[in-house]
């Protein structure tokens, strides 16, 4: 099986120097921690043995040199380039994502800025990648884009392909109140742009259930332990926290670059590693160093910060700006406390090689990393898996990913300036052999997860979600085959009966309850499905009297309205109870309804004939499933004894006469003959209630891919006319 991954950035650079090009390792934990993975493919056993990578070059070439630049990085690196003009890349790697979504997903409003055509841009290069990808991709392939650049186009990718597609976010996803900064446009369109994924992860938790806060409260879409059901399929969210090659971390032997400890009576090491990104910290950093001379004087010229800081984004001017604040605080800390021999800030402009670093992480007594924001932070999962010998201590920011999984650090408030000076003191006064415990725990945990489990346990899940629920393979699925079958078994029947709801099974879902008018073509299929003599056909709708006699009055079909309350039969001109019925509750129910939709916005009563419906489909969607589960309650507690039924729907608690449903009633229908071909279609949750009615010999289907007690499933509200004309055909 073949794993192709994408996203904006190849695992390498592309750079022309002097008319030659040359690749340079990219910058950032998803190359690092992907490439990690994927040199693994092959040498494990797995599903998937090989793998393509497709991502923009990390420059500009020209139109000449793109067939070159395409063979050799397919021959050295297994990537495909997608090749992005820079204006094009101006507007949405330095502009929509670099200065819109990095500094929202960050909590960094005030580096926020929005261009008006930052979005459509976003779109065109999402679609761009989308058409590079189709001419890629192969039916078996499993399609995992990754990060913020590219949050359109798993929906794009779905409205062509049936392959799984995998989606994991590789920053935060913020909170409710940050996300919906973006435009309405945008924050609607990124929610429903991954929801074209089977599975979206994120590194934490938390991510996750903010993201599924968002949608819930942007698109009205709820889930049920993070999974969302979308119209013809299900969506799984899930938290799979990256990991990193613990082995090679632990192992490497980095000679011949020093690696040992100061010795005694030598100045201990402090380590820093990042990309230079104000949400890394940085300032605060250098700013509680300062404070921790300032206050212990007795450390001066016994401890030195090595500060690693690799140039990143350097065309967006908020990384322009904290490079010179950066260069500044150095000066100025390193001017105040400097001596002949000592230094306290060591800065390296620059990004070392693996070796090198790991050198590094084992020479240094603490790592200081403190960001302000971060998805995971693998420099921190990297350090503590590096200490070969465990001595070595970690002083982490609680607003990592990685503090998560790494309790045992020394966890601070970075916004705290005092908290880091603190936690440096309490790092370097920490006893040997508690050094030893804490890395230990963190190491077993490092191990056990490390980035081939999290990619295989993420890859895994999402074959098995898409196989589960993915349409093409759903086994409830009318397929041709059992179609031809319910057509046979009408054909060979004596008897026949033939059930249907109207909203979502004759006509679409209408977002205007009142315009869902049958069309032409409905009414004629319906004359036709009537002609035949040997078959009955009923429609069972929610609706009331009216609206059904309008829109069908004229056709010649058995019609029950309000659940079942009303029924007129395809002889009669006159609509006649189901049963006598009572509306003298309604008197009591009413007041207490309407004080519920004053408490509710957007929520309203309909009131019936014989029955009352409290609407909250236009509510705020958190506030009303609360109050929806009070309003049950409450309900149930007071008509327990007045033959009044309380039914909990689709956002919409309906309130009617005990036994009018329509399972009732379709045991009202098959009671009238011995019906030796049954069968029943519905779309919305009140159908349920008929199906579980129905007799085993029944074909009962369901309208979109829900959980039902339906024998079988169509995609859609088209299909289920598909199986009416095809009746109507014999
Ligand atoms: N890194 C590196 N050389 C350096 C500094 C960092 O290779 O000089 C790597 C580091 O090993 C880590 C990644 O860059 O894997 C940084 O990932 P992290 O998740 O910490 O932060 P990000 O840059 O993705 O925000
Ligand atoms: C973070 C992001 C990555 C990005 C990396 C480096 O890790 O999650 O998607 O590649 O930073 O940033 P750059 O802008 O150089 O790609």
């Amino acid at each position: 099986m073949r794993l192709l991954i994408v996203s904006n950035r190849l695992p390498v650079v592309l750079k022309k120097e002097q008319g030659k090009f040359q690749f340079e390792k990219g910058a950032g934990g998803l190359v690092s921690g992907l490439s990690d993975f994927l040199a693994s493919i092959g040498k494990s056993e797995s599903d998937v043995n090989e793998y393509i990578w497709m991502g923009w070059p990390g420059t500009t070439i020209d139109k000449t040199d793109e067939d070159a630049v395409k063979s050799s990085l397919e021959q050295k690196y297994h990537a495909s380039p997608v090749f992005l003009s820079q204006k094009l890349m101006d507007k949405v790697y330095l502009g929509f994502c670099n200065k819109t979504i990095w500094p929202i997903f960050h909590y960094f409003s005030n580096f926020t800025s929005f261009e008006t055509d930052f979005w459509s841009e976003y779109t065109r290069m999402n679609e761009i990648f989308c058409e590079e990808l189709l001419k890629e991709i192969k039916p078996d392939d499993i399609i995992w884009v990754h990060d913020y650049h590219l949050m359109l186009l798993p929906a794009l990718l779905r409205e062509k392909v049936n392959n799984p597609i995998g989606f994991f976010l590789h920053i935060p996803f913020p909170s409710y109140e940050m996300y919906r900064l973006f435009s309405r446009e945008s924050r609607s369109g990124i929610l429903e742009g991954l929801l074209g994924a089977d599975l979206i992860g994120f590194h934490t938790h938390d991510y996750s259930q903010y993201f599924l806060q968002s949608v819930l409260r942007i698109l009205g879409i709820e889930n049920h332990m993070g999974y969302i059901e979308m119209p013809n399929r299900m969506v799984k969210v899930g938290t799979f926290p990256m990991g990193i090659e613990f082995e090679k971390f632990n192992e490497m032997d980095v000679s011949p670059f020093p690696s040992a400890k100061a010795a005694e009576g030598q100045p201990k090491m402090i380590l820093s590693v990042d990309r230079l990104d104000y949400s890394k910290g940085i300032i605060n950093r250098l700013q509680g160093f300062d404070l921790f001379l300032k206050r212990h004087p007795e450390w001066r010229g016994k401890v030195f910060m090595n500060m690693i800081v690799v140039p990143s984004r350097t065309g967006v001017p908020s990384y322009q700006k904290i490079k010179r604040t950066l260069d500044e605080l150095v000066g100025n800390v390193n001017g105040n406390y400097s001596q002949d021999d000592w230094t306290p800030v060591v800065y390296q402009y620059t990004s070392l090689p693996h070796n090198e670093l790991i050198a590094k992480y084992r020479k240094s007594d603490v790592a200081l990393l403190t960001p302000l924001r971060d998805g995971m932070n693998l420099v921190a999962k990297e350090y503590v898996a590096s200490l070969q010998d465990r001595r070595g201590v970690l002083v982490l920011s609680e607003f990592t990913g990685a503090a998560k999984e790494l309790s045992e650090t020394i966890i601070i408030n970075p916004n705290s300036i005092d908290e880091i000076a603190t936690g440096i003191l309490e790092a370097l006064d920490m006893p040997e052999r508690e050094q030893i415990r804490r890395n230990k725990i963190m190491q077993k945990r490092l191990k056990r997860y490390d980035v081939t489990k999290w990619a295989h346990d993420f890859v895994d899940n999402l074959i098995n979600i898409s196989k589960s629920t993915g349409y093409s393979a759903n086994e409830k699925l009318l397929t041709p085959d059992t179609q031809d079958k319910l057509l046979k078994h009408y054909n060979e029947a004596k008897n026949c009966i033939i059930i249907v709801n109207y909203d979502g099974t004759l006509v679409p879902i209408s977002k205007y309850p009142g315009q869902a008018k049958a069309s032409d073509e409905l009414l004629r299929l319906l004359t036709r499905l009537h002609e035949n003599d040997k078959s009955e056909l009923v429609i069972i709708s929610s609706r009331g009297r009216e609206d059904l006699d309008n829109w069908l009055g004229g056709v010649p079909v058995n019609l029950t309205a309000e659940h079942g309350s009303w029924i007129k039969n395809k002889t009669e001109d006159d609509w006649h109870l189901f049963k006598p019925l009572s509306a003298g509750w309604k008197h009591d129910i009413l007041p207490i309804l309407e004080m519920y939709a004053d408490r509710l916005p957007g929520s309203f009563v309909e009131e019936r004939e014989y029955s009352i419906a409290w609407n909250y489909k236009k509510a705020d969607i958190e506030q009303s499933s609360v109050l929806s589960k009070e309003i049950s309650e409450h309900l149930m507690s007071i008509t327990g004894n007045v033959g009044v039924q309380v039914l909990h729907g689709n956002k919409v608690i309906e309130i009617s006469n005990s036994g009018v449903n329509k399972g009732e009633l379709a045991m009202h229908w098959l009671s009238r003959k011995n019906y030796d071909f049954v069968l029943a279609i519905g779309a919305g949750w009140s159908d349920e209630l008929l199906f579980q009615t129905l007799p085993d010999h029944a074909w009962s289907v369901k309208v979109g891919f829900n959980q039902t007690a339906a024998r079988y499933l169509v995609k859609n509200q088209r299909d289920a006319m598909g199986i009416l004309e095809a009746l109507a055909d014999q």
